[in-house]
């Protein structure tokens, strides 16, 4: 018997379909269609999912997402090199993070972010919005992470790593960066992706800990 439809998915412009069915044996599976309102052929497959079997509908619509471009949910931010056009926003995010970080101790100074940043390569996340969700800098030469920051709405949603992703094979490996040791989140969000304490010392903003990492973990 014909494979029966459970669910059926359209694109905005409703000329690409995808429909999830489940065969007389009980597993589940999904095939890309298309229509073209010119020819009145109606739709008409154009990718070879169907042969695909699947435990469950659940399963069957993960792997159409993973397959089907247009299906796949929309990614809540994109990477990029810092641009001209970001100066502003980056001044912003680095003066409020700093003003609400309990971890800086009172008495330092607070720099601007471009001064800090001279000669280093920026790279930030951004909404599709084009909204700045967090920024990361580094020494590409000697390889060395020296700010990252994200916007503290958006902390817990993968930015800070996908920002640190960014950096691979930009970077050579081992990378180090120094954290205020006062700062234990973040050493915490080290450590969890694999950096090695390695040294420590004391700067302008109090005790910090020299990290190394090898090789990308997460
Ligand atoms: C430290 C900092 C950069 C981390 O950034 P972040 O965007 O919150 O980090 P992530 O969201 O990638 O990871 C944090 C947690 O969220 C979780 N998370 C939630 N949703 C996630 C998703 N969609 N993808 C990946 N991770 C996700 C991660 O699993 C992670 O938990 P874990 O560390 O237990 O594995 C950020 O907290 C920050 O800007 N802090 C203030 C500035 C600062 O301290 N900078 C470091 C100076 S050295």
């Amino acid at each position: 018997m014909k494979p029966r439809v459970v669910d059926s998915i359209q694109n905005r412009e409703a000329d690409h379909c995808v429909d999830i069915f489940v065969r007389d044996d009980g597993t589940f599976g999904f095939e890309e269609y298309r229509r073209d309102a010119e020819d009145g052929r109606g739709w008409f497959p154009i990718a070879n999912y169907s042969a695909l079997g699947f435990a469950t509908a659940a399963e069957a619509l993960a792997e159409a997402k993973a397959r089907v471009r247009w299906l796949a949910p929309e990614a809540p931010f994109q990477l990029r090199p810092a641009t001209e056009g970001d100066r502003d926003a980056l001044e912003k995010l680095y003066r409020d993070c700093r003003r609400d970080a309990p971890w800086l101790p009172a008495w330092r100074t607070d720099p601007t972010f471009a001064s800090v940043s001279e000669g280093e390569a920026v790279y930030v996340a951004v909404t599709n919005g084009g909204e700045l969700e967090g920024f990361v800098s580094a020494w590409e030469s000697d390889p060395f992470v020296h700010h990252l920051y994200v916007r503290e709405g958006s902390r817990g949603r993968g930015v800070g790593t996908a920002l640190l992703a960014s950096l691979v094979g930009k970077l050579p490996f081992p990378w180090r960066l120094k954290c205020v040791r006062a700062n234990t989140e973040a050493l915490d969000f080290y450590a969890r992706r694999g950096w090695q304490p390695k040294d420590e010392g004391s700067g302008s903003e109090g005790a910090y800990v020299e990290l190394q990492l090898d090789a990308w973990v997460r």
